[in-house]
């Protein structure tokens, strides 16, 4: 099939390589020339594991192409939306970018032409859009997407479910879309047809539920601390129970990204417009916060009540190993708020490197593991890479000054370190 993917961010770019290697023709526009150009040399402006291969191979069947320019689509007879919904001040969403693509879309359509979201938006937006996609004699679908980063390849080409929101009795959108998803959907992938409201819901309520489950692993990290008992296997024996499940409750520094923090708080303020009270979100995202202040004061703590002037060693600075993605980063706001408090932040991430100098400056950035540890007074593991996690604590313990290091993660071999002659700080365990 000859397809659009309009938007050629993190979501677009992984799409469009996708929709290439299951034998479909794709354009994929965007309005940043850059990002463009960078694509379609077959270089993503971003880590992800396994997409330049895709892209590169995308490339050489001559089935992919970029362009800037919208009119391009006009041969595409399917058209996926995957525009970027920021934050705005006040919580909510923002529209424009996604609203003003749709625009420029409608008048290149075909009648016949299906238009399909894949955008996260607060629940109503379909029925606006497919309106005047409807206007223009072609159809809309809704089919959230559910990948996460560093796993995006996987997710997309191997989903958990699919799910499309379709008008009712739209059998021909519902056709298409198996056409697209036609190997995915033989690998056994299990589908949903459903309404708009209900597939933009699936997306932003697995993303609450997900939050969730984080704060409340998080909570109960606290009780554990208070109490004495030990969170890990807490949540191991929480998680022998089916009905629960051990995914996401690794407890630590708490979530992060451009997903969770955003969509929940969107979605507290999608809920006040429609007269649902979704305050609990709000208590998920101040236990959240929470995490980050307790890592702030053990440190405080352990350097004897001021940061002030103290060589402080980060490592870790993106919200969560396999991506170089800063957004809403729990290590990264830590890290900022020691320097705030007038620590001299040393930091190394194997690949947030870049993105974190950009947003922050005022850290000491390093390449090198060692380099970044030496002299350290505190040192503070806050992204669990396994360039961490495997760290050898001898090693590290002769480069530092202090052998004292939270883990922000419950990612660390603690009996290993502690032989090598580290205090070690859990979040969730009692100090
Ligand atoms: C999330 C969802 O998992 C995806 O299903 C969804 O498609 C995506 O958002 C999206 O809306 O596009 P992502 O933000 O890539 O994916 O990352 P996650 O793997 O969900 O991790 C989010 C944060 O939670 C990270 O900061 C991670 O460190 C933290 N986390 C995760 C925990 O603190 N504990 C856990 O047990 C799991």
């Amino acid at each position: 099939m000859r397809i659009s993917v309009i938007g050629c961010g993190y979501l677009g770019a992984v799409h469009a390589a996708a929709m290439v290697s299951l034998g479909h023709t794709v354009i994929g526009v965007d309005v940043d020339e850059a990002r463009v150009q960078s694509l379609a040399h077959g270089l993503v402006p971003f880590y992800e594991p396994g997409l330049p291969e895709l892209l590169t191979e995308g490339l050489a069947t001559g089935r992919l192409s970029f362009s800037t320019v919208m009119d391009d689509v006009k041969r595409a007879r399917l058209h996926f939306l995957a525009i970027g919904t920021p934050q705005t001040e006040s919580g909510a969403a923002d529209l424009g970018f996604l609203f003003t693509a749709v625009a420029q879309l409608v008048p290149l359509l075909s009648p016949g032409d299906l238009v399909v979201g894949k955008s996260t938006v607060p629940v109503g937006v379909a029925a606006r859009i497919a309106e005047v996609v409807e206007s223009a004699g072609a159809r809309l679908a809704w089919n959230p997407e559910f990948l996460r980063e560093g796993r995006a390849v996987v997710d997309t080409l191997s989903p958990d479910r699919m799910v499309y929101g379709v008008r009712e009795g739209d059998n021909e959108a519902v056709a298409l879309l198996d056409r697209v998803y036609e190997q995915i959907l033989e690998s056994g992938t299990p589908r949903m047809v459903t309404d708009f409201a209900t597939a933009e819901l699936v997306k932003v309520a697995a993303n609450a539920f997900l939050a969730t489950k984080i704060s409340f692993i998080n909570a109960m990290a606290e009780v554990a601390e208070a109490s004495g008992a030990n969170i890990d296997q807490l949540a191991d024996a929480l998680g022998q129970d089916p009905r629960i499940g051990r995914k996401f409750l690794n407890s630590g520094l708490g979530f992060g990204g451009g997903c969770l923090p955003k969509d929940i708080r969107g979605f507290v303020s999608r809920g006040e417009e429609l007269g649902v009270d979704l305050g609990f979100l709000r208590e998920v995202e101040s236990i959240n916060l929470r995490r980050r202040q307790r890592v702030i004061d053990l440190a405080v703590d352990e350097l004897g009540g001021s940061v002030v002037g103290k060589r402080i060693t980060i490592l870790g600075l993106a919200f969560k190993p396999n991506s170089d993605d800063v957004r809403d980063s729990p290590a990264l706001d830590v890290a900022r708020r020691l320097v705030e408090l007038g620590a001299v932040v040393h930091a190394t991430d194997p690949q947030a490197l870049e993105t974190a100098r950009r947003s922050t400056p005022g850290l000491d950035y390093h390449a090198d593991v060692p380099d970044a540890l030496r002299g350290a007074e505190l040192v503070l593991v806050l992204t669990e890479w396994e360039a961490f996690t495997g760290l050898d604590p001898e090693l590290a313990a002769s480069l530092v000054m202090n052998r004292t290091v939270i883990d922000g993660r419950n990612c660390l071999d603690s009996v290993a370190w502690q032989r090598a002659g580290w205090r070690v700080l859990a979040l969730g365990h009692a100090v």
